[in-house]
């Protein structure tokens, strides 16, 4: 069975990679490489893999699965500017995909083992795109 837990979240991020040049970055991403950087609503979903427990008829009790997404990722992301605030995103550029990984990592560690497995992450930039990660060996 599946579970899946929706959060928001806003933030600003300029598409540019700092290895690049000023030119390089601006042929690659357009206006969204400008280094004062842009916002976005950001929705996140978090979805879950497990059976529901006999006695609570929950797969993850969703109080604690609100305050892991919370702690690990809103609290870190939200109202910043990612690329300067948030690590790895000085160095890795901030696209939704590389945001749908850096979740992950921040997830994973904490879901592992109660018969719960974080089955996929899926980040939307805005209404019409989104990205979906389900970790390494997918
Ligand atoms: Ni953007």
């Amino acid at each position: 069975m599946f579970i899946t837990k929706r959060v928001e979240f806003s933030a600003s991020h300029a598409c540019r990679n700092p290895r690049l040049s000023d030119r390089e970055n601006e042929e690659l991403f357009g206006a969204a490489a400008n280094p004062h950087g842009h916002g976005h609503n950001y929705v996140l979903e978090v979805t879950l893999e497990g059976e529901p427990d006999p006695v609570t008829g929950m797969v993850l009790d969703l109080k604690k699965l609100k305050e892991l997404v919370q702690d690990e990722v809103v609290e870190k992301y939200d109202h910043r500017f990612l690329n300067f605030e948030v690590p790895p995103f000085d160095h890795v550029v901030p696209t939704p995909e590389n945001i749908a990984i850096d979740v992950w990592g921040r997830l994973k560690p904490h879901l592992a083992g109660n018969g719960v497995r974080l089955h996929g992450v899926r980040v939307y930039e805005t209404s019409d795109l989104y990205v979906d990660y389900f970790g390494e060996s997918a």
